[in-house]
């Protein structure tokens, strides 16, 4: 039996009240935090960093926080990551110069690794990479901002994903993130996926549970 996992994207959460936002959505069923981080370098956005990790670990979130890095260079702000309660980190392997010591030293500060690939990038990495990753993470949306719809030639990426992670026989989760919602996400669990970020499906409604429970329940429909 797959275990499916839900993870916010708290992009889309009200930032003037985020430790609430975050016990909310958890309280109402998401399983993971994920916490987007951009640079106005890597991205064209400019987000939140270690200090607002520790701030929701201090505030007393226990669920495992998904850090997503979108910056350029990476390894600077991995220990800093790791320290501040991040329980796995990504990043994006055009943003380090050396992807295999990058994915070494999320694993020598205790987090579980792993890599993002953008909708052109292709899984080639992963040929001298996949003994060093946790999960793989799709981008279904060109990184740096909520919102966008789910690209849809992604979905041949996600089989690809799959059989090379079958392949490969390891534990790694497999993670889409841009433009899930109730409607897709049981389509995505079908191809193959097991993680789903949704930001702004979840928290641009007023009820967390309700969207979550739908989530869900679309995934066992699809899956059985
Ligand atoms: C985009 C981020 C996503 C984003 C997803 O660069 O990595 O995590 O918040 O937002 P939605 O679910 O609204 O597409
Ligand atoms: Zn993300």
């Amino acid at each position: 039996m797959t275990d499916y996992v839900i993870a916010p994207s708290i992009l889309s959460a009200n930032f003037a009240k985020l430790g609430e936002e975050v016990d909310q959505v958890l309280n109402d069923g998401a399983d993971w935090v994920h916490f987007d981080v951009m640079d106005n370098h890597y991205v064209p956005n400019l987000t939140i960093g270690p200090m607002v990790c520790k701030a929701l670990r201090d505030h007393g979130v226990t669920a495992p926080i998904d850090v997503h890095l979108m910056v350029e260079p990476v390894d600077r702000i991995i220990p800093d990551f790791a320290e501040a309660g991040a329980s796995m980190i990504t990043f994006h392997p055009e943003a380090s110069k050396h992807v295999d010591r990058s994915l070494q030293l999320i694993r020598d500060h205790g987090c579980k690794s792993g890599l993002v690939f953008n909708p052109a990038t292709p899984l080639t990495v992963l040929e001298w990479a996949i003994e060093k990753v946790d999960m793989i993470l799709l981008m279904s949306v060109n990184p740096g901002f909520g919102g966008q719809s789910f690209i849809p030639f992604v979905k041949q990426k996600i089989v690809e994903a799959r059989k090379l992670i079958d392949a490969s026989g390891r534990n790694i989760r497999l993670e889409v993130d841009g433009g899930v919602k109730a409607s897709n996400i049981g389509e995505l669990a079908a191809l193959g996926a097991d993680t789903f970020v949704a930001g702004s499906a979840i928290f641009n409604q007023s009820d967390y549970a309700s969207v979550i429970n739908e989530m869900r329940s679309n995934i066992s429909a699809a899956t059985k």
